[in-house]
């Protein structure tokens, strides 16, 4: 097996962050509290900065178009670490993400005229953040969260962040094209994290699993601050590290 075929560090990204905070780029707004109204543009305000200035929230480049999306801005290469509706094609420089001011929703405005919603919410947002851990959160009027886009991973964890199961992790298609790859991690009911090609998400199909097994279905992978990577099973006990692992038959890249 090629180096370029190695399944964990390659098409699944589970990025560790430990980053210092450089300067920010003028076309974004350090503004943690996004109020109704507001709006970014790919070419002007083109998104909304957590508080440090580590995490953006709004338009990335891709390809000849944009998508909308959680990146790292506070490093040179702005990694992206979520993607909204990640098999929608990019937009043209003319589109607008807007929190709108009336039936608060998060939209996607095109010069189609087509609204495409970035974040499925059943009530109103009151109002949006941006959070120094990665998560874009939209809230109610009481402050309670209505949405986040923790809770509907792509291809990242970040720390703090949970996978529940049941619940996956889909690859890239690549580095530069955050569509749906060809693999995936899945934290399983039954307490096993798993990795499958998709289409064949079955035991023998299987590439890597962690052995844990019969833990009853409330088990997560968890991700913390110190870079700790670990499943929990339903009464929170640790039921296995996964940061000290090697893989046997492979090189080692990750350990
Ligand atoms: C954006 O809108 C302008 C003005 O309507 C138009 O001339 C231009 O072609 C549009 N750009 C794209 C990429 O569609
Ligand atoms: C979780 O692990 C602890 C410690 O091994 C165990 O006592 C507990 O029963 C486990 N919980 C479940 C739901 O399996
Ligand atoms: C996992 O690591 C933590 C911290 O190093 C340790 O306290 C715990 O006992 C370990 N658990 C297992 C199941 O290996």
């Amino acid at each position: 097996m090629q180096r370029d075929h190695f399944p964990l560090m390659h098409y699944l990204t589970i990025l560790f962050f430990v980053l210092s905070i450089s300067s920010l780029a003028t076309a974004q707004q350090t503004q943690s509290y996004i109020s109704r109204g507001s709006s970014l543009t790919p070419t002007k305000t083109s998104s909304w900065l957590s508080k440090s200035g580590l995490y953006a929230f709004g338009f990335y480049q891709r390809g000849n178009g944009y998508s909308v999306g959680v990146f790292l801005a506070g490093i040179p290469e702005k990694t992206v670490v979520w993607t909204a509706n990640r098999n929608v094609p990019p937009v043209s420089g003319n589109a607008t993400l807007l929190l709108t001011d009336a039936d608060v929703r998060l939209v996607l405005q095109t010069e189609q005229d087509q609204d495409t919603d970035i974040a499925d919410i059943s009530q109103t947002a009151s109002y949006a953040s941006m959070l120094d851990t990665g998560n874009f959160v939209l809230y109610n009027s009481d402050g309670d969260i209505i949405w986040q886009s923790f809770a509907y991973p792509t291809d990242n964890l970040l720390p703090t962040q949970i996978l529940p199961a049941p619940n996956e992790l889909f690859s890239s298609l690549s580095l530069t094209d955050q569509s749906t790859g060809i693999f995936f991690l899945r934290m399983q009911r039954d307490g096993n994290l798993v990795l499958y090609p998709i289409g064949n998400p079955i035991p023998e199909y299987a590439y890597w699993q962690s052995e844990t097994y019969d833990m009853g279905d409330k088990g997560s992978l968890n991700l913390d601050l110190d870079g700790r990577l670990y499943i929990l099973n339903a009464t929170g006990f640790t039921s296995k590290n996964l940061t000290h692992e090697c893989l046997e038959d492979r090189e080692p890249y990750i350990c």
